[in-house]
């Protein structure tokens, strides 16, 4: 196949810990792909291989600048949405940043894909946006009653890709990721406590009340992947369907790592929503479904936060 055969496709935040991981997969099918990330949290290394066999193109810029998304999105068949800043801490610690990226951003995003002409937008969205819920599993019809800022950006994003789905006739998809881990990521509960273990230092729990809906980031890339075949606006949560207390989850990593690590009640903090369990009847309807054991390649992605010897 040539070069020019080939489709290609836009990933906003590609760099990120979900993005190069659907970077890769769209590799590995055969599609070339545009990532635009401003490289907050990004790394341009993890896709060197894949720009140097001219597969991947890297623009470092920012969703904020509406040229630079309309010139990423140019020739572009989809649009995969995952720039964002992706967490509750950092959207608190942050709000303008947060709401001018994942809000604007997002506006910008879709306008990109309206003059582009693209034939699909995916919306990574977040189980954020039911807040804390009043019964579990949650379905996809609940309220969106957002408990932190980042759950309400995530909400307003939504309520943009409806928007832009009704009056410019884009085919938005919005996918409702429940809390992703696997190799790659930095910063949240599954790296830090694999790393932490492995150095022999405390696992701090905030709270303790906690109940996770975890899901592996090969299920989270198959969703993104399929999302573009639901039809418009079909918000679908992407969960294990299982929950796991956090005590349960300190308990596993200290297994799979054989740690003597201490586990270290510190106060809950309250922008974190305490519990959430996704229904998944709908995703297992498009062919999703979900491992039973969520939590089940802790141990194959534990040497990776490893801390480093010598
Ligand atoms: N990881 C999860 O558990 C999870 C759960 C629910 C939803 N999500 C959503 O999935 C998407 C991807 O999450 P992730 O875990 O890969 O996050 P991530 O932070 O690793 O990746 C996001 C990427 O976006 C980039 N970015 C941030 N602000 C930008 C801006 N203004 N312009 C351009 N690029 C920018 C960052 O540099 C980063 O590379 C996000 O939208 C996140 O909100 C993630």
């Amino acid at each position: 196949m040539t070069k020019s055969s080939r489709s290609k496709v836009l990933v906003t935040g590609g760099a990120g810990f979900i993005g190069r991981h659907l970077v890769a997969r769209l590799v590995g099918a055969g599609t070339d792909v545009v990532v635009i990330d401003n490289m907050k949290r990004g790394s341009r290394d993890k896709l060197a291989k894949y720009v140097e066999q001219g597969r991947v193109q890297i623009v470092e810029d920012d969703i904020r600048r509406a040229e630079a998304l309309n010139a990423a999105a140019a020739g572009c068949e989809v649009i995969y949405h995952l720039a964002a800043q992706s967490n509750v801490m950092g959207a608190s610690d942050d709000p303008t940043y947060s709401i001018t990226t994942n809000v604007v951003g997002t506006v910008n995003v879709l306008a990109a894909a309206a003059l582009a002409g693209v034939k699909s937008v995916v919306f990574t969205s977040s189980r954020e946006v039911y807040g804390e819920p009043p019964e579990l599993p949650v379905g996809e019809d609940r309220p969106h009653l957002p408990k932190n800022l980042y759950g309400a950006s995530k909400v307003a994003g939504e309520a943009y890709c409806r928007a832009f789905a009704a009056t410019k006739g884009l085919r938005v998809d919005i996918v409702r990721l429940a809390n992703v881990y696997g190799p790659g990521d930095s910063g949240r509960v599954i790296p830090l406590w694999l790393s932490a273990a492995q150095a022999g230092e405390d696992l701090k729990v905030f709270g303790g009340g906690q109940v996770i809906d975890f899901l592996w980031v090969g299920m989270a890339v198959d969703a993104l992947l399929r999302a573009t075949e639901l039809g418009v606006p079909a918000p679908l949560n992407i969960g294990s369907g299982v929950g796991t207390s956090i005590l349960d989850l300190a308990t596993r990593i200290l297994q799979v790592t054989g740690s003597k690590s201490r586990v270290v009640r510190m106060p809950s903090r309250d922008v974190e929503v305490a519990k959430f369990i996704a229904d998944t009847t709908r995703m297992r309807a498009f062919g999703l479904v979900p491992e039973a054991d969520p939590l089940q390649h802790l141990a194959e992605i534990a040497p990776s936060y490893a801390p480093h010897r010598g």
